[in-house]
């Protein structure tokens, strides 16, 4: 399955290119025209046949991942770092991360719980034994993800690290390859970057494609495991359908749309709300005069973990709803 490698693919925020040349590769063939911006958005166009009102739809989905970057090294070569993204000290301690350059390091410290966000607390052993040591492997700046290999749980479950987004991707890609006939409307398949660093990406993928109708695809959470909080959204009940975020009230008339066309066509979903965190459609639905903006996501346990964990179940019942838009 290409989730596995798509989950594997390095692409912290703002160093995405190993997963961007992976994403590029797959859509080659399947695109009208592929546009890198200079932030590193890539956008693949497939354009529509429509005659009349044809409009032009841009799906987001974000290729970069949580992760951290090396901000200093101590005289006895363990590594300082900061957070890319939203880091859970309690997620990360004895986790082991991998840097661009390959180098391994497992942190240690931060199990206060008080601090969960305090990153100064967390330290990175690579097992170096000197500042000099340490610095022949990895310099400041460098950046890092969690080590978290793709498995396969009970039934259609699975679990990796960066589930959030190349779940999302790979719906995108998903679309994109089994598209039979050309799509009414212009589509633009966005992977952006730097969602995690507050939706930098689609902030200039949005000017670029200049959408009628946003849709953000990526995941949300799943309230479903013990002692989780209140909320909606669980594991296998099909995939959600965005209400709001704490980015973004969606265009009633879209979501509105989207669940009708759910039933009609009974398609397993759920009606879903976040009280925190954002997505894409969070930047698109702002830009210029307003974008008429919704989102499709995946429930998700674990999201912003080295074993964020999706039913497909819910993935593969989504395809079909997004190419009707
Ligand atoms: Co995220
Ligand atoms: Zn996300």
């Amino acid at each position: 399955m290409f989730l596995d490698d798509l989950t594997q693919q390095f692409g912290v925020s703002g160093f995405e290119e190993p997963i961007r040349a992976f994403i590029t590769e797959f859509c080659q063939s399947h695109a009208d025209e592929i546009i890198k911006d200079n932030i590193g958005n890539l956008i693949v166009i497939k354009k529509g046949t429509g005659k009349s009102n044809r409009k032009k739809i841009m799906l987001s989905a974000h290729m970069d991942e949580i992760g951290f970057a090396v901000t200093d090294v101590t005289e006895k070569g363990f590594l300082k770092v900061r957070y890319m993204g939203g880091i859970s000290n309690q997620v990360s301690v004895c986790q082991r991360i991998q840097f661009r350059s390959g180098t391994i390091g497992v942190i240690l410290g931060g199990k206060d719980k008080k601090d969960d966000r305090d990153f100064t607390q967390l330290s990175v052993d690579i097992g170096a034994t000197s500042k000099e040591e340490a610095l022949a492997h990895v310099q400041i700046g460098e950046p890092a993800s969690y080590c978290g290999e793709f498995t396969p749980l009970c039934g259609r479950t699975v679990c990796s690290k960066a589930i959030d987004d190349r779940i999302g991707c790979y719906i995108l890609m998903r679309v994109l390859a089994e598209m039979e006939t050309k799509p009414y409307h212009d589509t633009y398949f966005v992977f952006s970057v730097q969602e995690e660093l507050g939706l930098r990406g689609a902030k200039v993928a949005v000017s670029t494609c200049n959408p009628d109708i946003g849709v953000a695809v990526d995941i949300t959470g799943s309230f479903d495991t013990p002692g989780a909080p209140n909320g909606f959204t669980k594991l296998g009940s099909g995939a959600a359908i965005k209400v709001m975020d704490g980015s973004v009230v969606c265009d009633d008339r879209l979501v509105t749309f989207l669940c009708d066309y759910a039933k009609a066509n009974d398609i397993p979903h759920q009606r879903e709300v976040l009280a925190r965190g954002g997505t894409d459609a969070g930047a698109i639905h702002l830009f210029n005069n307003g974008v008429s903006s919704c989102g499709v996501s995946i429930p998700t346990r674990y999201g912003h973990s080295p074993v964020g964990t999706v039913d497909m179940f819910d993935v593969e019942k989504h395809a079909s709803k997004l190419l009707m838009e």
